[in-house]
């Protein structure tokens, strides 16, 4: 099973918490993260864009920094672990957007992939008066289709002459061809999403919408090898989960407990408030995702592996035996320590990683 990190690019990481570790990003924390992953071996190392915080007493979010130029300096200072940015469509003309992903492959010798958004909050968009309108929420997986078409076409020939709704290309050129070629990741929960996912993309994150049990994903990834049936090809589900590990699970759970009395309700509401706006019916689409149930107990999006490291490390083997599940990435809610515990006390004892001791 692969394993990586969803470095912190953001203060505060992913926990929506007045009470958990209140920091801000920088380069020199996320280099400590990544060289960390290279150390103990990890698959991947990935960074999202998000242009407008949640706001809050823990002013969640409000400090990012830009993923593209991250990933560029993190690859100048690495030589083993793929690295991936994260390309928000509405931001960037895609023979751009093409052209920032072959200058990193060329920093990093071919070890570059970008994961694709298409954005889902409309504010971060407004802000700077590029949000399309609300139809963007029901096309905005065709738009998509579109942009990546695009970078294929430059990556694979250097050129094109596509055209289509959103965006028409006359002979468009983008020399040099990247020297490996780039995984495209996609996070769609959506039918659309998982469709995308299934036609364009290399992995899908797969969500377990809040729940803590690995079998809790197994729908999704179900969902995600049913669309891979259809295209025919073999796009992989990756599990995005917070480790929250100690030597006793009585700490672990102590500590998880510290951060689920501080949720910072303020920006929960903002997320929520955001997610609404999304007006798709779709079950598995973003609006509607947090119950009010699950924002009242819950201070991160995703799942989280609360318990000892045995705990933890026999529940990451059981995502590994999910049906289409490829890897897992990993967040913490303290970056640099959690990385440490994760090299040197969790994976040992993984047998989803033996070859990882093996290598050793
Ligand atoms: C692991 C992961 C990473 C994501 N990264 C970003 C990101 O960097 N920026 C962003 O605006 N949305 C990000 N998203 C949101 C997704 O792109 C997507 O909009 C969301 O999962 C809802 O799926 P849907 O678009 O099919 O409704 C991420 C989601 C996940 C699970």
């Amino acid at each position: 099973m692969q394993v990586g990190v969803f470095i912190p690019i953001a203060n505060n990481g992913w926990l929506i918490s007045t009470t958990s570790p209140q920091f801000k990003p920088s380069f020199d924390l996320n280099k400590a993260v990544v060289e960390r992953a290279e150390r103990y071996g990890m698959d991947f190392a990935l960074s999202m864009i998000k242009l407008r915080g949640f706001g809050g007493a823990s002013q969640f979010w409000d400090y990012n920094l830009e993923s593209f130029t991250l990933m560029a300096g993190l690859a100048a200072v690495t030589s083993r672990i793929q690295l991936f940015a994260t390309c928000s469509v509405l931001t960037l003309p895609p023979p751009l957007a093409a052209r920032m992903a072959v200058t990193i492959d060329s920093i990093s010798h071919g070890r570059f992939g970008l994961n694709m958004i298409t954005g889902w909050q409309e504010k971060e968009y407004s802000q700077m008066g590029i949000w399309p309108g609300e139809a963007h929420h029901l096309r905005r997986y065709d738009y998509c289709a579109e942009y990546v078409t695009i970078m294929r076409e430059l990556w694979d020939t250097g050129r094109s002459d596509f055209r289509g709704d959103f965006f028409q290309m006359d002979d468009c050129r983008c020399l040099p061809m990247p020297t490996a070629r780039i995984p495209i990741i996609c996070a769609g929960q959506s039918d659309k999403g998982t469709e995308f996912a299934a036609r364009f993309a290399d992995y899908n994150f797969c969500s377990s919408f809040g729940v803590n049990t690995p079998g809790a994903v197994a729908p999704s990834a179900a969902r995600l090898v049913e669309a891979n049936r259809l295209t025919g090809r073999d796009c992989g589900a990756l599990v995005v989960m917070m480790v929250i590990a100690e030597a006793t699970q009585a700490e672990a759970e102590a500590k998880w407990e510290h951060y689920r009395n501080g949720i910072d309700m303020e920006a929960m509401g903002w997320r929520q408030a955001q997610a609404e706006k999304d007006p798709t019916t779709d079950k598995y689409a973003a609006a509607g995702r947090f119950t009010e149930k699950l924002r009242n107990r819950m201070p991160t999006m995703h799942g989280a592996l609360v318990g000892s490291y045995e705990q933890v490390a026999a529940l990451l083997d059981e995502y590994a035996t999910i049906p289409g599940v490829r890897g897992v990435m990993l967040t913490f809610d303290e970056f640099v320590s959690g990385m440490d515990k994760f090299g040197q006390f969790i994976q040992p004892l993984m047998r989803s990683r033996a070859h990882m001791a093996a290598a050793a």
